[in-house]
């Protein structure tokens, strides 16, 4: 291996580089360095420290970054004078670098090319275009799967998972790691004095397409895993309920992970979940790997990885990642469909909160269509810019998208990019450029917190899991959907909420909705009763309070733990059939759910009763009034339109009204960061903004614009 060419000093720096850079500026950074990963649930991410990008110029000056994954290795050299030519005038400040290069960067196990990388690095350096570097290991070279496939997953009917696409590695396998870990060291060694270098970018999306994996060196994991949860097999006993159907553990050595056992079959449910947190927290351990060495070898350079916050993606518990990076970063693209642009916000908002309000970076979106959806829908006018600045209103200093340039060939040729197959003279690049300025004249925003609401929408990775595995009263019931709805109703009523980490502080919120929350472990809801009888205002929905921590139900009725807080009592699950409709006397209609309430309160009043079906005259919204505060339920699947009616008196009744006039609540979001008001229109409407904006200011359809 050749030796790295840039050394500390800035005299020894080539050339090029003393001509491109303004050297010995100081770093720009909004804290100081990250402090120990906090290891256990309930360590908040508002605790966590937070380092922003390293930028190489002007280091006061603030600025969103403006970029995308850049795949130079796919063109031929004289490409790439074009691509930064035209990053310049796009105005992009970033790239995100060397993701999948591993098998260019490392054609042998004893053989390194870098000359390619370093000239794109001085490139991008010399035209003032800042690189977030990736570690590189996102998907192995077939050199080594081929040498090492103990490296290669195996599904859990024992299938292995070949190589052919990308990220055919085992999270466990201690191969894998030493190999990942040598390249990590090159990089850092060769590139970590780089004066382009601003942030690491830890391999790519972790769990993607390798979250599960039921390997022999998974089942080894999974058993340390447990011994550290449970520390004697008979805990685990108990927490599996292994009395069922002879599953009893007399020794470690028996526990695999929950293969495949025939259709139809029923796998124990507990063995399932700590399943999921396992590998969750393997791939995590694989993300401290990385980041622990980068550390100690270039300790001034912030790491990131990118997260996926986003509709259906369940694999990792960010809430238990976001204190492990420097700042965090997300991936997001759109669901087609009419709650698309909710969804967006939603996982923005949810994003910014798992930054603790901080700015984080979108490292990912598209431009136009995907190339994975069934359908893959091109942008409309407007929504490019509309997408990326929502994402700025809740809270993101970086707008990149997946990727520059639109690839020629191989699995991502018909996705969309920055410059597409028809070239810089395209709608889509103009719309590129028009954002480029837009973010320029945005850069006051930088650095501003999430301002946050008074109302809330708590999310739960492990009440996600556990509401949609089986066994389940309904197959039908959808966890981030229901959470979804309530956060359209909040947008509908024009109500700004937060959608937060159940982890967080959610207590200096005056509402908090916690829809669908199934799992309640021991002493969540004693915490949810202290908080309203403090003058806090609770609801949640059908299918909550079921669970403890290890899958075991709350006995003495539904909704088991929350039956007190609630003053209501349930003996059996009412789900409803999928032509089933039960009608509230509210003018609301519910589906999936309903459930068969006795209040146990004399407080607890009835806010809607069923009017039809089998539940018809009992009650299906309910409030008991508690200490100052109050807690809600809803026993059936309302749909975003229902939840809005209920919303409405639920919020006013906490005081939590909403910021906006009354003829733009619904049309228009309002997210707020510091003094900035961001202003989005959710409609294909122009919208008359003047009674927050200044006389006769009119946002046009898909537009967002940012007042004080
Ligand atoms: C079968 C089995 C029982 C039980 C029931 C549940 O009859 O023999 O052990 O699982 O199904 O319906
Ligand atoms: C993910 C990956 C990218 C790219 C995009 C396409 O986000 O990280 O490499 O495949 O999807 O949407």
């Amino acid at each position: 291996m050749a030796r790295p060419r840039w050394p500390t000093t800035a005299a020894g720096r080539s050339p090029r580089h003393r001509a491109a850079s303004r050297a010995g500026a100081p770093e720009h950074r909004l804290g100081p360095r990250c402090r120990a990963p906090h290891e256990e649930r309930g360590a908040t991410v508002q605790d966590q420290d937070h380092r922003w990008l390293r930028w190489p110029t002007e280091p006061a000056r603030r600025r969103i970054a403006f970029g995308a994954d850049y795949n130079p290795e796919q063109w031929p050299p004289h490409v790439w004078d074009d691509d930064v030519r035209a990053m310049r005038a796009a105005g992009l400040n970033i790239v995100s670098l060397g993701i999948f290069s591993w098998a260019r960067i490392q054609p042998g196990a004893d053989v390194w090319d870098f000359t390619w990388l370093d000239e794109v690095m001085d490139l991008l350096h010399a035209n003032s275009i800042a690189v977030d570097l990736a570690t590189g290991t996102a998907s192995p070279p077939h050199w080594l799967t081929t040498k090492h496939p103990e490296i290669l997953p195996v599904d859990h009917e024992g299938r292995t998972v070949w190589p052919g696409a990308r990220q055919h590695w085992r999270p466990t396998s201690p191969v894998f790691r030493e190999h990942a870990l040598r390249l990590v060291r090159a990089m850092a060694e060769r590139y970590g004095r780089h004066p382009a270098l601003v942030a690491w970018h830890v391999s790519n999306e972790f769990g993607c397409h390798n979250a599960y994996d039921y390997s022999d060196a998974a089942a080894a994991a999974f058993r340390d895993w447990l011994r550290a949860r449970y520390r004697s097999t008979a805990a685990l006993n108990r927490a599996w309920t292994t009395a069922v159907w002879s599953q009893r553990y007399s020794d470690w050595a028996e526990i695999l992970p929950p293969r495949w056992t025939g259709a139809g079959s029923q796998p124990n449910p507990a063995q399932r979940l700590d399943f999921l947190r396992f590998s969750s927290d393997a791939l995590r351990e694989h993300l401290r790997a990385e980041r622990d060495l980068l550390r100690e070898l270039t300790p001034e350079v912030p790491v990131t990885t990118n997260f996926m916050v986003a509709a259906s993606v369940r694999a990792v518990d960010y809430a238990r990642w976001a204190g492990e990076v420097d700042f965090v970063a997300n991936d997001h693209y759109v669901v087609p469909g009419p709650q698309g642009l909710d969804e967006l916000s939603f996982s923005a908002n949810l994003t910014g909160n798992l930054a603790g309000g901080r700015p984080w970076f979108l490292m990912e979106h598209s431009t136009s269509a995907v190339s994975w959806q069934p359908i893959n829908v091109a942008k409309r006018p407007g929504e490019l810019a509309r997408d990326s600045l929502t994402h700025v209103a809740h809270g993101a200093d970086a707008v990149c998208f997946f990727q520059w340039r639109q690839s020629a060939g191989g699995a991502e040729k018909y996705h969309s990019a920055m410059v597409p197959h028809a070239g810089t003279d395209t709608a889509v690049f103009r719309a590129v450029c028009e954002l480029g300025a837009t973010l320029r004249d945005l850069a006051r925003v930088a650095g501003a917190h999430r301002t946050p609401a008074r109302a809330a929408i708590l999310f739960d990775w492990e009440s996600w899991w556990a509401a949609e595995q089986d066994p389940r009263p309904s197959d039908r019931v959808r966890y981030r959907q229901e959470a979804l709805d309530w956060y359209t109703a909040f947008l509908d009523l024009g109500i700004r909420a937060d959608v937060t980490p159940l982890d967080a502080d959610w207590e200096r919120y005056d509402l908090v909705v916690a829809p669908l929350l199934h799992m309640v472990p021991g002493g969540l809801a004693a915490r949810l009763t202290v908080y309203a009888i403090a003058g806090g205002h609770v609801v949640t929905t059908y299918c909550s309070g079921i669970v403890d921590e290890h899958d075991h139900v709350w006995l003495g009725g539904y909704p088991g733990a929350l039956c007190d807080l609630l003053g209501i009592r349930i003996e059996e699950f009412a789900p409803l059939l999928d032509d089933e409709r039960a009608e509230l006397d509210n003018g609301t209609t519910g589906t999936v759910w309903s459930d068969r309430i006795d209040l146990t309160d004399p407080a607890t009043e009835v806010l809607a009763r069923y009017r039809t079906g089998e539940q018809a005259g009992r009650p299906a919204v309910t409030r008991r009034p508690t200490g100052s505060g109050s807690a809600a339920y809803v026993s059936t699947r309302l749909g975003a339109g229902g939840v809005a009616a209920i919303l409405d008196e639920l919020a006013g009744r906490a005081g939590v009204t909403s910021e906006l006039p009354p003829e733009l609540r619904g049309a228009v979001e309002l997210a707020v960061r510091g003094p900035h008001r961001f202003l989005i229109n959710r409609t294909d409407r122009p919208v008359d903004v003047s009674a927050v904006a200044g006389a006769a200011t009119i946002l046009g359809p898909r537009a967002v614009i940012v007042v004080r």
